[in-house]
């Protein structure tokens, strides 16, 4: 056993009882597969501000804010008592309500594209009915995926999430749904235009920000899937699940100035609470008006906690908040910070550091980062030491996963985290 780990179950015997107990009431004693890291994940029994507590009574500065959804933090106070005064009146009401509207407008108001909009209750099922808006929209059946990207684990994008890129990642997903899906080369504009050819996509999906890795798109490779899309007539969605509010208070959409024709929204935008959203102009959204359309042409939508009103107000206090610019100076200084840092810290070991903005992802191997297999060519044994020496040390990121700060993470946290990354790095021979 590795020394990062013994120290690890050391400092966290009661999450090893807990993780025990887990194991056997929750397949794999977890309730998302990306949380059981190795060699079992710490209980959390708190968070305030920008800390998490384990059973253990560990505290870990948390760069990984609820799969980035915490852009101010835990318990951010304004949005805190926005849902107490909401639970005291209903934590749901199952109706048309004006929590819904107003959350709906504001985010009309702060992304560039979204005209309409219309909630889910997490980020996958806001792609699945973009997917199927898109379909009802253009009339056509296949869509574009990248290799690497994560929109959830519906049928059909659960594919080409990790290289090889041909095995599929899940057992349950039926041959003959997988063949309307059409699996693109990330941050290549020829392999894209090569593999669509002929195939009529109604849509094409991406990140602008690879959330594997945190890759992003480069220069050029959003706007020519735009002019792709344009010309082929079918439609490009940006799934900005992790990119929206995150990188600015317009998205990436805003931030690399590419409007696309539908956005996929989720995490900040619930304030904490779960949800997804999605975004585009009246003329593609439409197409889920009942009023407008009958079942034949609608592209129907629906579930029992949409447009819950907790969600939507919890939202609209945290996008209040991030209308001001200080937020993303703050962020977004703190981000380009920590990637100069830990960058610095690892030179000559051959460790790479991408990300936009306030997310950073460490990579063990040299040279650039283009896409999902150049992700997967880190040495993630490496990765995952390093994100337990972290842990150890009180700083947590989801080891092998997408860090992000939130707003009430100081100059300090950084500090901190620089110095701890010197540490590790002392370990790591030069190359
Ligand atoms: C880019 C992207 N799209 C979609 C999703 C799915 O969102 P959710 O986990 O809310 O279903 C995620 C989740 O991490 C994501 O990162």
């Amino acid at each position: 056993m590795s020394s990062v780990e013994e120290e690890y179950k050391s400092r966290t015997k009661r999450s090893a009882e807990l993780f025990e107990r887990a194991r056997n009431a929750m397949p794999g004693g977890v309730n998302h597969n990306i949380r059981a890291f190795k060699p079992y994940p710490f209980c959390v029994v708190s968070a305030d501000g920008n800390v998490l507590i384990d059973a253990d009574g560990n505290r870990y500065v948390d760069y990984w804010n609820g799969h980035g959804a915490l852009i101010l933090g835990h318990n951010y106070p304004p949005v805190v008592k926005a849902v107490k005064e909401q639970v005291e009146r209903s934590s749901h009401y199952g109706t048309f309500n004006e929590c819904e509207i107003l959350l709906a407008e504001q985010i009309g108001r702060m992304l560039p594209s979204a005209e309409m909009v219309r909630f889910t209750n997490s980020g996958t099922e806001a792609a699945m009915y973009a997917l199927r808006l898109a379909r009802a929209y253009t009339g056509r059946a296949k869509v574009g995926k990248f290799e690497g990207g994560w929109h959830g684990g519906f049928n059909d994008v659960h594919v080409g999430t990790k290289p090889p890129f041909e095995r599929l990642p899940s057992a349950g997903l039926p041959k003959s749904e997988l063949r309307n899906t059409v699996l693109l080369p990330y941050n290549d504009l020829n392999g894209v235009k090569r593999r669509v050819r002929g195939e009529r996509l109604a849509c094409i999906l991406v990140e602008p920000m690879l959330g594997q890795g945190c890759v992003p798109a480069e220069r050029g490779f959003l706007e020519g899937l735009k002019e792709l899309c344009e010309r082929s007539g079918s439609l490009l969605i940006f799934d900005e699940v992790i990119t929206g509010f995150r990188l600015s208070k317009g998205g990436a959409q805003e931030y690399l100035k590419v409007k696309p024709d539908l956005t996929v929204l989720g995490k900040i935008i619930g304030g904490g609470h779960p949800i997804g959203a999605i975004a585009g102009p009246r003329e593609v959204m439409q197409r889920m008006d009942p009023w407008k359309y009958q079942p034949h042409q609608l592209a129907y939508q629906g579930g029992t906690f949409c447009g819950n009103p907790v969600t939507m107000r919890a939202g609209l206090e945290t996008l209040k908040v991030l209308e001001d610019k200080a937020v993303y100076d703050h962020i977004n200084g703190l981000g380009a910070r920590a990637r100069r840092g830990i960058s610095e810290a690892f030179e000559g070991k051959g460790v790479t550091v991408t990300g936009l903005g306030s997310t950073f992802y460490v990579h063990f191997k040299a040279g650039e980062v283009r896409n999902a297999k150049d992700v997967f060519k880190g040495d993630m044994d490496a990765l995952w030491r390093y994100g337990l020496f972290l842990i150890n040390r009180g700083i947590f990121g989801l080891p092998t996963h997408f860090n992000n700060i939130s707003y009430v993470h100081t100059q300090e946290d950084i500090t901190k985290l620089i110095e701890v990354t010197r540490l590790f790095a002392e370990t790591v021979k030069t190359r």
